[in-house]
């Protein structure tokens, strides 16, 4: 059992909130413009420009003096940001409601750190390693063709079957990284609607597909019942090719050269006739939404190799590095999550944008919710009592520059103001000129112009300029001093996209501490997974169907009078 621990302290008790309330109501007061901000200090780009290996950062046209700059650093420090940092970093217990070390940083330490970190009394980086050893050693081996399925034929699909955690991610990366595909293809199947496997496996040919069953707990409702259509999809249609008959020894082989797993719960793996020679594992200390460089990320070294994988581990650890030991004051990361603290808690915007001007990160933002949402999404704190003040800034977002012509209005022109983090990188994967036109150009080009638009905005007397009727100028003048940041990389590739999701992960993390919440549990997605274990009888069961509320009753009787 967890024991309570220590109460964090009351953030909005601290007189480095009350010094950024007034410090706030000062600005309301003066007005805050941007334009004038630029105007009289020509240092405040590169003093706000920041940059990691890979990724250069501009924070200035958020809305920020030098003095909340200073203020939000007063806030991070009272909340004691440095030191809760080097205990997750120590590998101690700081998800305090489960009673569990924190240590995804771990999965990326280098090996010739073994030794270094006893987590919950083992070598963690040498257990790391070992897994590591073992992925690579598998996945050379697919890839090489040595590995052959039940037929003898060599892998040329996988199906990595998943969900949250053991989804999100392998998909997000395997879609970034997919100009550089060298290894089989890759689909994955996480939602539990039958329509999602039967599309996925729709075309594979069982033969040289392989399906990677990806859950740590292997209890999870989704990803099992996955795997068991998926493992009643292979046989079936191997037996309908004549590839293997009935017996069972040929079925345990094919479930042997076509199922492998990723889990903690290694058990569970072997109950469902997964060979555990066949099963990577991972530790308690490792998150859902904080795994994909572990075990979960196997599809990665499939379809792209280890040295790739390398690389975005390498990436991933540079940024942690650099987080632990950047002072504060220079601490992109901090900073970042600092002014989001910033608008959520004293402008009080709810959402925040996230907007990659690059098509590989499309599933980009579907990532980052569930980093940033599970984590933080939370309205007690991490001894149980309420929060002070308000959590979990609401993530979203779409690739530019579809977004330009869907939600963007509301951006530049909306009553509801939500910062932005654009996101885009110097060189292309597809360098195409087309009639002359370098196309990425055409692109940056865009993402020049937008965080320009809405910082600086348009005046009326612009637009008056143009000969615009008076009545339709408001309609057509843009208030600037909309707050974005600018992170520019200099090409998107392994090492680069870890760097980026180490940012978001320990971003996460600093919000999560100012707010003083646990952000490493997810107790709020018990509740529905219980009710759905409960309701499900009452679909086809009157019994069940009587002990529903009315508003369900009546949603199944419309199911039931409608079902063919
Ligand atoms: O939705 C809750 C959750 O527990 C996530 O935190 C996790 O990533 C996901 O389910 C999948 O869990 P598992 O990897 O155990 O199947």
């Amino acid at each position: 059992m967890p024991t309570k621990p220590a109460a964090p302290i009351d953030i909005t008790a601290t007189d480095a909130w009350k010094a950024l309330s007034a410090h706030y109501a000062e600005l309301q007061e003066q007005g805050i413009s941007l334009k004038d901000w630029f105007a009289a200090d020509p240092d405040r780009v590169s003093k706000l420009t920041f940059s990691t290996a890979d990724l250069h950062f501009d924070l200035s046209k958020n809305l920020v003096t030098d003095k909340t700059v200073g203020l939000l650093l007063d806030l991070c420090r009272a909340a004691g940001v440095e030191e809760r940092r080097d205990a997750m970093f120590a590998g101690e217990h700081i998800n305090t409601t489960e009673d569990r070390a924190v240590f995804h940083t771990g999965l990326r330490r280098p090996a010739d750190e073994k030794g270094k970190f006893i987590v919950d009394g083992a070598d963690a980086v040498a257990d790391v390693h070992e897994v590591l050893d073992k992925m690579y050693a598998f996945a050379e081996r697919v890839r090489s063709g040595e590995w052959k399925g039940v037929t003898g034929k060599k892998i040329e699909n996988v199906v990595s079957i998943g969900i949250g955690g053991s989804d999100l991610g392998p998909v997000m990366i395997y879609e970034a990284l997919k100009a550089n595909l060298s290894g089989p293809a890759c689909r994955f199947v996480s939602n539990i609607d039958p329509n999602d496997i039967a599309e996925k496996v729709k075309g594979l040919d069982p033969e040289t597909t392989l399906m990677i069953v990806v859950s740590k707990t292997f209890t999870t409702l989704e990803t099992i019942t996955n795997a068991k259509m998926a493992r009643w999809w292979l046989l079936d249609s191997l037996r309908k090719a004549g590839a293997i008959d009935d017996s069972a020894d040929k079925e345990a082989e094919a479930i042997a050269k076509h199922f492998v797993a990723v889990s903690t719960n290694l058990e569970l793996v072997a109950d469902f006739g997964i060979d555990p020679v066949n099963a990577f594992g991972f530790w308690s200390w490792v998150g859902g939404r904080y795994s994909v460089d572990s075990a979960v990320g196997l599809a990665l070294i499939l379809a792209y190799g280890k040295e790739t994988f390398q690389e975005l581990l390498a990436g991933f650890h540079d940024m942690d590095v650099y987080f632990q030991d950047t002072p504060l004051e220079q601490n992109v990361i901090a900073l970042m999550a600092m002014i989001n603290i910033w608008y959520n808690n004293f402008f009080e915007y709810e959402t925040h944008a996230v907007l990659p001007y690059n098509q590989y990160l499309h599933r980009f933002a579907a990532y980052l919710q569930q980093l940033t949402m599970e984590s933080n999404g939370k309205s007690v704190r991490w001894d149980g009592s309420p929060v002070t003040c308000g959590t979990g800034e609401i993530f979203w977002g779409e690739p530019g520059t579809n977004g330009q012509h869907a939600f963007y209005q509301l951006i530049h022109q909306g009553t509801k103001p939500v910062p932005a983090d654009f996101i885009a990188f110097v060189n292309s994967a597809n360098p195409i000129t087309c009639e002359g036109q370098d196309v990425h150009e055409l692109f940056l080009g865009n993402f020049l112009a937008q965080t320009k638009a809405l910082a600086f905005g348009k005046t009326a007397d612009e637009v008056r300029a143009e000969g615009t009727p008076e009545w339709i100028v408001p309609a057509r003048c843009f208030t600037g001093n909309r707050p974005t940041t600018s992170i520019f990389g200099t090409e998107l590739n392994a090492h680069s996209l870890g760097e980026l999701i180490a940012l978001y992960e320990h971003i996460t993390f600093v919000e999560g501490v100012v707010w003083g919440i646990d952000s490493f549990d997810q107790w709020g997605v018990e509740l529905g997974k219980q009710l759905a274990k409960q309701i499900t009888p009452a679909l086809h069961d009157d019994e069940a169907l009587a002990a529903q509320d009315a508003s369900t009753k009546a949603l199944i009787e419309f199911y039931r009078a409608n079902r063919k």
